[in-house]
């Protein structure tokens, strides 16, 4: 279905060869450019020719085949058009012989790690987390889908010196049967709790410390605490990745490293790499335009750097990653620089395989100023909550006879947050709202799932849905071959969303083809047409597996 690899191959620019070509060929913009064009501006330079004069040579050379029917050259590029009966009985075959379930591609025998989530134990999840998990989550199901191994690592930040302060308000104040029922929500009540208090007694600081020192060394009370707000923390969490279909192969976090930091600061000492600086120990990195990369503070404790500093080699030695891609946002950017700079000082010749893959910040309409301090935060799990309640009421305006409208409000409510987050590029920031992530008109997953679920009540009254009697001249109208050339380019928007690491490339490209598919529904009735039952159940299909590659369930009925 790669009809751009055909094209390359059918006509001559220069002496170059075909392959140099396929990278410049683009989607023709209307049905009258062209389903594709070659722009020759590039090769015209090179050449030293006018690139009108380039585009008429590239023309006059131009042989027919298979699925490519002529081609025009128009001003400095060259148009082409596809047989449509010919493409649209090949794409929509090819689609539909992936049958309701596309399978992943051949394994590549390549192993990514992605790093995601990756949540802070005792802390709320909230609406500061949603991106890291669901792009994380999304390029998961996109790098299985595509061949890879991938390994999903939730990074827990298990370790520092605010935990002693938490054992230490648990001492205080602490009850065993309000945090088993209300879980973290009452860990981040003593959190605020003794930051208030600690405004008026200093002591209570030194305490916490002597708590965090107590967890260091080891002191069997202090962890049994602590490994019961860890274990309280997850059990919260986990809900939230049930809920939003995520899942993680490891959840070694910050701790995990503490007796494999020393083996790190060696190493760094060996290469010479570490210097001093007020009693701390430094990689300096002023040559390459960044503050030093602290590796060990004066009273001896390490830091966040030094921890993934040992998880990077870890990760390279027990998965021997081709990739490993750090899911955080935009404001790590130069702590990410530091650690992989330094893992590249190291002389690890992988360290140019570690990426960041940095997204922007989402705050919530009229919400006002979060501090988790403070205890003013927007859990995650709420957000969820009041959208899949919102959804409810909503489905019983519209359709109250629905059938299992609860599981129903659920795919919606949890899909039209989901959506939000990753139908915008990554790396913007975000506002969020209800009202606009459940608009069923507007660029939304119930949008989508609505146009899946209008197919699927097509299908239902329709026989067929496979190529008997298709006749395929009858979707050469722009209309619906406007839609079979959406379907054909399924695979390359998932290659390229991996390729970017965006899946809003795929989020797109499901609003694109929704809305093709529904103004081709509005005047051509389906039923009693082989060829367009064959189309629908086409658009239905890859409606559902693009959509589950962004962690969205797409119900048979809305
Ligand atoms: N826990 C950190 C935070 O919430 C994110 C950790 C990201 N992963 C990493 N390997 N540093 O900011």
């Amino acid at each position: 279905m790669d009809y751009k690899k055909l094209i390359a191959r059918c006509v001559r620019v220069g002496g170059l060869d075909a392959d140099a070509l396929y990278d410049d060929i683009v989607y023709g913009q209307s049905a009258d450019a062209g389903d594709y064009a070659l722009p020759l501006f590039k090769y015209a330079k090179r050449l030293g020719k006018s690139p009108a004069d380039l585009a008429k040579a590239a023309a006059d050379s131009f042989v027919a085949d298979e699925f490519i029917e002529r081609c025009a050259p128009v001003g400095g590029y060259v148009n082409f058009y596809l047989k449509r009966a010919a493409a649209a009985s090949d794409v929509l075959k090819t689609v539909a012989a992936r049958g309701q379930n596309f399978a992943p591609a051949k394994r590549v025998n390549k192993t990514i790690c992605i790093d995601y989530s990756s949540i802070n134990i005792a802390k709320p999840f909230h609406i500061g987390h949603l991106l890291t998990t669901v792009i994380g989550g999304s390029l998961y199901r996109i790098a299985a889908f595509l061949g890879y191994d991938v390994i999903g690592i939730n990074h827990l930040g298990d370790w520092g010196t605010q935990f002693g302060k938490l054992v230490c308000a648990y001492k205080k104040w602490g009850n065993d049967a309000d945090i088993e029922r209300r879980g973290i929500r009452s860990l981040l009540e003593l959190y605020v709790r003794f930051h208030a208090e600690a405004e008026n007694d200093k002591s209570l600081e030194d305490e916490g410390r002597r708590w965090f020192k107590r967890i260091e060394d080891g002191d069997a009370d202090a962890l049994k605490i602590f490994s019961k707000f860890k274990e309280v923390t997850l059990r919260d969490v986990d809900k939230v990745y049930n809920t939003l279909g995520v899942r993680f192969d490891s959840y070694n976090g910050e701790s995990f490293y503490n007796d494999k930091l020393d083996a790190v600061t060696r190493s760094l000492k060996a290469k010479g790499l570490l210097t001093e600086s007020d009693g701390a120990e430094v990689v300096d990195l002023s040559e390459f335009g960044m503050p030093p990369c602290l590796i060990r503070k004066s009273d001896g404790a390490s830091l966040y750097a030094t921890r993934d500093l040992a998880a990077a080699v870890y990760r390279k030695k027990t998965y021997n990653f081709d990739k490993c891609l750090y899911v955080v946002a935009y404001q790590q950017n130069l702590h990410f620089k530091q650690v992989f700079k330094v893992l590249e000082l190291m002389g690890y010749p992988w360290a140019g395989d570690c990426e960041h893959v940095p997204f922007g910040m989402v705050s919530l309409e009229n919400s006002g100023a979060l501090s988790t301090r403070k205890g003013n935060v927007v859990f995650l799990e709420d957000v969820l909550e009041t959208s899949v309640q919102k959804t409810r009421g909503i489905i019983e305006s519209k359709n109250p006879a629905l059938p299992d409208k609860e599981s129903v409000a659920k795919a919606v409510g949890v899909g039209a947050v989901i959506f939000f987050a990753l139908s915008t590029s990554r790396i913007k920031d975000t506002v969020f709202s209800y009202d606009k992530a459940l608009n069923f008109d507007g660029e939304t997953a119930p949008y989508i799932q609505y146009t899946h679920a209008r197919c699927c009540s097509i299908l239902e009254k329709c026989v067929g849905g496979n190529d008997a009697g298709a006749d395929f001249n009858g979707l050469c109208d722009d209309a619906g071959f406007g839609v079979v050339k959406l379907l054909a380019r399924f695979d390359e928007t998932v290659a390229a969303a991996w390729e970017k690491y965006e899946p809003s490339i795929l989020a797109r490209y499901l609003i694109d083809l929704c809305q093709v598919f529904n103004k081709f529904y509005i005047d051509h009735k389906v039923a009693g047409n082989p060829e367009r039952v064959l189309l629908t159940r086409c658009v239905r299909d890859v409606i559902k597996n693009g959509l589950s590659l962004l962690l969205i369930e797409a119900p048979n009925k809305m």
